[in-house]
């Protein structure tokens, strides 16, 4: 018999829920919340209402997409954490019922071990082998991980404050872009030239560090405004290569430093930053085997959350119903 796994993944800004047959992909929904680009950033009262309205026509759409009756089902599997407790909720309560009325098994995945085995679903794109190395790169996160296998995760390195999606968000915003400026940044980077240099972090072993970068961009921008009020839009392409590119480069570093002191031979990437294009080149560049995400994985997804879940269940792992949503959940 098939196994058909609903994912649903609610766990900070994008509702989405897929389904997964004996590991393919058979639908992928994702229905963003554009409420909050206005705000600079997610406000999680309004995340969490739009979670509550949409989260019944995103699944009934993902299930109709994959042609699959709810009563097909073999299991159902749900974002645990981390992330903002309100939306994880919404996700939690929702799997918990089908889960109880469907009597069938439910799976609680953490969202950043979804990230990186999303690489492991079967299509046309390559699949990591055990062990690897794996960078998380996301709006909350920024972390360099061991992993052994699918359920065994250890963080070699992380970042000391902000995550690399904040530097670019944050940033971004103090060039005038809204939220999430990651993407724009990443378009306008494209017809710039970096030319602007930033202070780089002194931070020890693997760990990484954002925030000086946050700062020295302020103070930068600060002076040269105090010279010119129209420097932002006169260079403002050159402005989003320079920050690009400084992101990047705090990243690669230790990334080869992980590499040469783990003797990893493959780098698995994950998170909403792996989208970024200039972070892609510059990781092929590096002498290893590296996976990046097929970009409608790079986001939040449900796709992720049904594989990390299918594999769970191919180990015998489920959980129970009292099951809680992790606001903060060590991977
Ligand atoms: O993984 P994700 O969708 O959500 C979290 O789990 O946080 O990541 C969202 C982050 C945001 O900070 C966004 O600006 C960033 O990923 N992002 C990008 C790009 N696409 C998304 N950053 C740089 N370049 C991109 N192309
Ligand atoms: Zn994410």
């Amino acid at each position: 018999m098939a196994t058909i796994i609903l994912g649903i993944e609610t766990s900070c800004d994008d509702t989405a829920a897929a389904v997964l047959i004996d590991g393919k992909l058979h639908a992928n929904v994702v229905a963003q919340q554009l409420e909050h680009q206005t705000h600079g950033g997610v406000i999680p009262e309004l995340a969490s209402r739009a979670h509550v309205q949409r989260i019944i026509p995103v699944v009934e759409a993902a299930l109709s997409k994959a042609n699959i009756d709810k009563n097909d089902l073999t299991a159902v599997a749900y974002t645990q954490g981390p992330g903002l407790l309100g939306s994880l909720l919404v996700g939690n309560a929702f799997a918990k019922s089908l889960s109880l009325a469907l009597n069938i098994p439910l799976i609680a995945v953490h969202h950043m071990q979804a990230h990186l085995l999303v690489h492991f679903i079967d299509d046309e794109y390559p699949t990591p082998s055990f062990p690897f190395l794996g960078l998380t790169v996301s709006g909350g996160h920024t972390q360099l991980v061991r992993v052994e296998n699918s359920s065994s995760f250890t963080i070699l390195g992380e970042t000391k404050d902000d995550a690399a999606g904040e530097a670019f968000d944050k940033t971004g915003k103090m060039l005038g872009l809204p939220y999430p400026a990651g993407p724009i940044m990443d378009r306008y980077a494209k017809k710039g030239q970096p030319r602007f240099s930033f202070g780089k972090p002194n931070v020890d072993g693997l760990d990484f560090s954002f925030s000086g970068l946050k700062t020295s961009v302020l103070y930068f921008l600060r002076q040269e405004q105090d010279k010119n009020k129209n420097f932002i839009e006169e260079n403002l392409y050159d402005l989003c290569a320079s920050i690009q590119n400084s992101i990047i480069e705090i990243l690669t570093n230790k990334v080869k430093k992980a590499i040469s002191e783990t003797g990893l031979q493959q780098l698995v990437l994950g998170g909403g930053v792996s989208a970024n294009s200039g972070l892609r080149q510059a990781l092929e560049q590096i002498n290893i085997a590296v996976y990046l995400p097929p970009l409608p994985y790079t986001t939040d997804n449900a796709a992720m959350i049904a594989i990390a879940g299918h594999l769970k269940l191919k180990d015998g792992k489920s959980s129970l119903l009292t099951s809680e949503p992790k606001a903060r959940i060590s991977i």
